[in-house]
């Protein structure tokens, strides 16, 4: 409860300072539709022609940091890159249009520090919709994914690394591979992610330290594949060379689609509250070779098993502790973790589990 309490404290900013997108004064807009759009500054016409993207780019460019650009129009920005640099609030009040440029996202933010996106609503098929890495102090507010393809938010793997991210509600629809993909993040928070009809994860955190999450929520997420509503993968959750508790995730819901939790590669430190699985199309929860994941209560109902187990190319899994009612599908756990798995399960499950 403590941690709700202090998770919606912190969150209140990024809601809360504008109270709707283009409120007040921004200090750019780019205005129009169809085959007109307008930048401006306050009232100095930066831009005016039939290129949605350099409309954008030039309002983007053309404040300076602390100051805020408002799209207003919709429009599509074609196989491009929109930039933003640092210090620099942005935010989409229409429906950004995009096309799939190989290895880039749609919008990115590289190498920058207090970038705000509280506003965003893309359409298309993006390779990333969003890509970031190298970033500090980067605060996303209210952004939704409806695409028919591509990936909606990614955090780079072989890049710069990234300090104090925040998210608001990440809604997605029919991204073809995963909702939002993390990589290199140490402090990161995040409100709800909501995944339906997506092609891979809803949440996936890879090397994340220090993260608190509100609500993973995935609907026919991940059908046919190994991926799950919510993956810890990549040592998420090794911090100091341990894995100390500092991965909280308050709740987790997922229905069909293919796994709900999935841990796996040295992944841990990790406490979700409680979860809310059904009719999941792989394993409902699959733990392997995870160190330190602590369920503390819900349900699963029918789906894939719940399952420990481990591979031989990582150490055993430990420290797990579950508390779970399971009813309609089986509790495995094989092979038997080290320091003896704590379970307290209820429901009429069967159980194959070491005690
Ligand atoms: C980002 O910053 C890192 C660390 O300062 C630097 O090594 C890297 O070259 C930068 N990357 C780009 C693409 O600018
Ligand atoms: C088992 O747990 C105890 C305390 O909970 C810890 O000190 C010990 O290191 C753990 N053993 C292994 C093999 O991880």
């Amino acid at each position: 409860m403590a941690r709700f309490f202090l998770l919606a404290a912190l969150l209140a900013p990024i809601s809360s300072v504008y109270a709707q997108c283009g409120a007040g004064t921004p200090n750019a807009k780019v205005t129009g539709s169809g085959n007109s759009f307008t930048a401006s500054r306050g009232s100095t016409n930066l831009y005016t022609g039939s290129d949605y993207r350099l409309a954008i780019q030039t309002a983007i460019d053309a404040i300076t940091s602390g100051q805020r650009v408002s799209v207003i129009a919709s429009g599509s920005i074609g196989a491009s890159t929109l930039t933003i640099q640092s210090g620099k609030t942005f935010e989409a009040c229409g429906t950004i249009n995009v096309a799939l440029k190989a290895g880039r996202g749609a919008i990115e933010v590289t190498n920058a520090s207090g970038v705000k996106i509280p506003y965003l609503t893309m359409t298309g098929n993006p390779y990333f919709g969003l890509r970031f890495f190298g970033t500090k102090d980067l605060e996303l507010g209210d952004i939704t994914f409806d695409l028919s393809g591509g990936m909606g938010i990614r955090f780079d793997r072989d890049q710069a690394a990234n300090t104090n991210v925040k998210m608001g509600t990440i809604n997605c629809k029919r991204t073809g591979s995963h909702c939002v993909e993390t990589w290199n993040i140490n402090q990161l928070q995040i409100g709800s992610v909501i995944a339906k009809n997506v092609g891979e994860c809803g949440l996936l955190l890879q090397k994340v330290t220090n993260a608190k999450v509100g609500l993973v929520d995935g609907d026919n997420v991940a059908k046919g594949n190994g991926y799950a509503t919510l993956r810890f993968a990549n040592q998420a959750g090794k911090l100091n060379g341990g894995y100390n508790t500092n991965i909280f995730i308050d709740r987790v819901k997922s229905r069909g689609g293919g796994r709900g939790i999935f841990c796996v590669s040295e992944s841990g430190a990790a406490e979700i509250g409680t979860i809310d699985l059904a009719n999941n199309g792989n394993n409902a929860i699959l733990l392997e070779n995870c160190y330190n994941v602590n369920i503390k209560g819900g349900t699963v109902n029918g789906g894939g098993q719940v399952r420990l187990a481990a591979r031989s190319e990582f150490a055993n899994s430990k420290d797990i502790a579950i508390t779970l009612k399971v009813d309609g599908t089986d509790v495995v756990e094989s092979p038997c973790t080290a320091n003896k798995t704590k379970w307290k399960l209820t429901g009429t499950g069967k159980k194959t589990i070491c005690t």
